[in-house]
């Protein structure tokens, strides 16, 4: 992504790798502050994706896959460090596929996870490529959460339709949901949108349904952390009522996600691993209380959408509808590699 630092144009990813140390933007302090963080160890890298220093689907696989290279590096059980990093967050379904397809490789884990990295950034790409069809000129898009290139290496998931329609000479506008509790959408998204020109304005999270009564959104476009086999996904809690909304005002609603997102062993989104964070994260907005000491909180960070909220998959492979993902399952079938050649 490029970004622009004191009047100064770089281009950067949301993570990568300079042997033995992951490098990544801190995204917890983001956008006072831009800041790189170096994981010298698995320990640091468990601490830096529970924290959310790197966070979002494809950039915790990502971080995950470099993890694994890392650990091989400095000579420590390969397997073992996988069973850490794999138990830092439970949802999002590309941690634990950037694991396993690293550790499935793991004589030469630097090389496959390097190879599993650009395959993400390529598939971002792709999405992009793909979602742009779907956009029209000066459409009204609704996101939610920060599904953008921090959160995909590069690119975005959601966000990356939106820069190519940009760059294909559109003009997007995009409402930016806040996303209590961690502010994904008010610090990262509008921080994204900023730094690309991207038309835009970050709303209360309670604002969409009233926008999407008086007919100012035309359609909404999210990211998820892992979508079922029957096309049930989870992703930041808040999406599953502004997909329902979407589907009241007759708004199409679309789930952006590489194949990594796909857990097709899953039958539907109810065995989905829910992850509760702590009560201080809604109690708390920068470690200043706006709750008394006495209440208690309760803090999940991801809900489900059943797939009848959804009208398209857009993936690297195309837009799907739920009943056409039997076409990407077989793409899943095929070794990355064989992905990666057919690009
Ligand atoms: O808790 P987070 O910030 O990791 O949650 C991120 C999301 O819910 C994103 O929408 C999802 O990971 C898709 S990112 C391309």
């Amino acid at each position: 992504m490029k970004i622009n630092l004191n009047g100064k144009t770089s281009d950067v990813k949301a993570v990568w790798y300079e042997e033995p140390v992951i490098k990544m933007i801190d995204q917890r302090i983001l956008p006072e502050t831009f800041k790189i963080v170096d994981i010298k160890n698995t320990a640091e890298l468990y601490d830096a994706i529970k924290n959310m220093t790197v966070r979002g689907a494809p950039s915790i696989g990502a971080a995950a896959a470099y993890g694994v290279a890392q650990a091989k590096s400095l000579g420590i059980e390969v397997e073992e460090a996988g069973k850490v990093i794999k138990s830092s967050r439970p949802t999002a379904n590309d941690l634990f596929f950037a694991v396993d397809f690293v550790l499935q490789h793991k004589e030469q884990a630097k090389r496959y996870a390097e190879m599993y990295v650009d395959s993400i950034v390529e598939r971002s790409r792709l999405i992009g490529v793909n979602g742009n069809e779907l956009i029209g000129n000066n459409k009204r898009i609704l996101t939610h959460c920060n599904a953008g290139a921090l959160a995909s290496v590069d690119y975005g998931t959601a966000l990356s339709p939106i820069r190519m329609a940009k760059e294909s000479g559109k003009k997007p506008f995009v409402w930016v949901d806040e996303t209590r509790p961690r502010l994904q959408g008010a610090r990262l998204t509008a921080w994204e949108l900023v730094q690309e020109g991207i038309e835009h304005k970050v709303i209360a999270d309670n604002a969409a349904g009233f926008l999407m009564a008086t007919e100012q959104v035309d359609l909404a476009i999210v990211g998820a952390d892992r979508i079922t086999k029957n096309g049930d996904f989870a992703n930041k809690i808040g999406t599953y009522e502004k997909a329902v909304l979407a589907k009241e005002n007759g708004i199409n609603f679309y789930v952006a996600a590489p194949l990594s997102t796909f857990d097709f062993s899953m039958e539907s989104g109810q065995g989905i691993p829910i992850e509760v964070r702590s009560e201080e994260e809604v109690k708390e907005v920068k470690g200043v209380p706006i709750s008394p000491k006495e209440s208690m909180a309760y803090n999940p960070a991801f809900d489900v959408t059943p797939n009848r909220y959804v009208t398209g998959y857009i993936t690297e492979y195309g837009v799907f509808k739920s009943s056409q993902l039997p076409i990407l399952k077989d793409k899943g079938k095929e070794s990355i590699i064989e992905q990666i050649e057919q690009f």
